[in-house]
């Protein structure tokens, strides 16, 4: 176990853990942050998406010791109060069906848009490609994408 600094949804704070923890764990299991779901654990599904300084990224294939001073943002920090123009589109659009991979869904599509405020069809597949929904809600997925790309024009 070791001491190790982090940053994590604008708060500084410190967690006794093996340096090879996987951030999802530290954030579940140490900080009770458990809006990031565990899917697969192998980097293959998107569940466990985070940010990392504004970038979208697996947290299940992250050592907490590979974190250094970066920025962690998870679900419950993209903002205070839902109010993100993607969390808004998602409701709006009504795109949920069981919710487990949504997490990882919008903090995918937060961080596409943050890159690319108008991303084409085509951007959006790619981007989006590596999380998985087991209810196929892909169709609204990428409407409520645009719609959150309209309205923070
Ligand atoms: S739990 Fe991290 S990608 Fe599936
Ligand atoms: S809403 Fe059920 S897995 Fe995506």
């Amino acid at each position: 176990m070791s001491m190790i600094n982090l940053k994590v949804n604008g708060k500084e704070i410190e967690v006794d853990v093996d340096p090879s923890t996987p951030v999802l764990w530290v954030l579940r299991d140490h900080l009770n942050l458990i809006g990031t779901k565990y899917g697969c654990g192998v980097g293959s599904c998107g569940a466990c998406t985070i940010h990392l300084n504004g970038r979208a990224l697996k947290s299940c294939q992250l050592p907490v010791s590979a974190v250094g001073k970066q920025e962690i943002t998870t679900i419950e920090g993209l903002s205070e109060n839902g109010s993100h123009p993607v969390q808004k589109a998602w409701l709006d659009t009504d795109v949920a069906q069981c919710g487990y991979c949504q997490t990882g869904q919008i903090m995918a599509a937060a961080a596409l848009l943050k890159a690319k405020p108008h991303p084409t069809d085509e951007d959006i597949d790619n981007y989006m490609s590596g999380n998985i929904c087991r209810c196929g809600t892909y169709v609204r997925i990428k409407e409520a994408i645009k719609t959150a790309a309209k309205s923070s024009n």
